[in-house]
Formats: C-alpha cells, structure tokens, sequence
C-alpha cells in the first residue's frame, strides 16, 4: 500500500488575493526548477477564501502542478448563515480540500467533535476531500493524554462516515502546544499519535481503509525538520502554517523527497 505524501499550506488569515498570485506563481517556478513531480508528493495550498478564486484561475489557466484547498467550510448547505461559505460554493471554485477543526477553529469558533464531524460530511457529500485536525493542547500532553484525547476526536470527527470515504480524506494531527511555536514536536511524539490514529481507524473500519487514509503531522514544520518527520511510518504529510507563506521554505518542504 503506498500513499501518496501530502504538503498542504495553511495560510491561514495572511495575504490578499494578489499576494497570493505571487506566492502560487513563485511556488510553482521554484518547484519546475528542482524537477518536482506531483507522483511523489502532493502540494496543496489552502488560502484564505478572498483568494481561492484568483488562485484557481491561476492553477488552472497554467495548469500548474498545484491543488487548491479551502480553511474551513459551514455545516449547513444555504440560507441565512451570515459569513459562512458552503461546501457548493467551494466545489465550483474547484477546491480540493477543505480544513475542518483546525485547533484556532476549536478554540476561537467553539467548534465541537459534533460541528467538525457536519462539516466533513457536507464537505464529502459535495466532493470536497476534508482535512480534520486533531490534536491535544499542553495540559493534556503533560498528563501524558495525547493519544485518547486525539483518538477520541477522531472518533468524533468519523462518526457515520462510511469506510470509502474515510479512505481517501486526510487526518492532521497539530499538537496545539507545536503550532506556531516553533517548539517541534519529535518524530517519535509525531509517530506515537499517527500510529495510534491508524490503529483505530483499524479498530473502526478495516485494513483498507488505515492503510488508505493518510495522516499528516502538523505544528512548526520547516524544510529543517520535514525529513525526520516524514522518515515515521505512519506520517503521510506535513500541514504547514508559517512555513507555507514562503515559496522557496514551502517548495523545500514539498520537495522533501528529494533529501
Ligand atoms: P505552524 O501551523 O506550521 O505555523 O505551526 C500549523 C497549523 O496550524 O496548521
């Protein structure tokens, strides 16, 4: 079973649709000179919604070895959700992906198991791939929690998701305590949590389905630590937030393969 490694970046609430030309077109120069094939790792950017649609002209219109995602998408299909943005409207943009439970979604949102569980199957029902992060915050890693807690979100995330599905979306696990710190967390704690994410969706589903789904490690990940992390067997990408927003740090990263 081989999966086909993942680099998604996560702009998260950085640069306005015309810096993201920039990023997108600097990203695939730098990618074309260091003989990048998308065979060996995917390169996904995840925009702010503002952007999506000049970064999807652009991909598409150069046709550009990129794919495209979204940072979050509603549980709901229309109506009056002021300032939500529905899995339909992301499909026709073409997305890709689609983030759901990011930790900043969890915490600032009040984003429970239950509402990252509806969005990912609306994103699923409308074709989308969702990417759902889990992960434990500093307390819990110091009861030494990481892996019930994560496992127990990811449990909450899959609920009602038929195997077939969950063999083709993504798992992110961001220990909350590693995003946008620089305090890595080591292969060994990255391995610990993905390994034990795949042995439920084991437990839940089939071998089909965890040796199918691909599972990211997400927090601090630069060029300098991206092949140590993804040497783990059971790591299948990285979701880059800082790192992403420079093209020649992301291509590094994307290109990882290569080291
Ligand atoms: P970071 O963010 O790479 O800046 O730590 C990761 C994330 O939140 O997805």
């Amino acid at each position: 079973m081989t999966r086909t490694p993942i680099m998604a970046g996560n702009w998260k609430m950085n640069l306005n649709h015309i810096d993201a030309v920039g990023l997108v077109q600097k990203l695939a120069w730098t990618l074309a000179d260091e003989g990048y094939s998308r065979e060996k790792c995917e390169a996904v950017v995840v925009p702010p919604f503002t952007d999506i649609r000049s970064v999807q002209t652009l991909i598409e219109g150069d046709k550009l070895p990129l794919k495209h995602g979204a940072q979050d998408v509603s549980q709901h299909d229309d109506g009056a959700y002021t300032g939500e943005i529905s899995a339909s409207m992301l499909a026709k943009l073409d997305c890709r992906y689609v983030v759901v439970g990011h930790s900043e979604r969890r915490e600032y949102h009040a984003e429970t198991d239950e509402i990252v569980n509806a969005k990912a199957i609306k994103a699923l029902e409308k074709g989308l791939t969702p990417i759902i992060c889990v992960g434990e915050g500093l307390e819990l890693r110091k009861q030494g929690q990481q892996v019930n807690h994560t496992v127990g979100q990811v449990k909450g995330a899959l609920a009602g998701i038929p195997g077939d599905d969950v063999a083709s979306l993504v798992i992110a696990y961001e220990p909350i305590w590693a995003i946008g710190t620089g305090e890595v967390a080591t292969p060994e704690d990255a391995q610990e949590v993905c390994g034990a994410i795949r042995a439920a969706v084991r437990e839940l589903y089939d071998d089909r389905v965890a040796d199918s789904v691909r599972i990211q490690y997400g927090g601090s990940v630069k060029s300098s630590n991206v092949v140590d992390i993804m040497a783990q067997p059971d790591v299948d990408g990285c979701l880059v937030g800082g790192a992403s927003l420079k093209a020649e740090e992301f291509a590094k990263i994307v290109l990882f393969y290569q080291r």
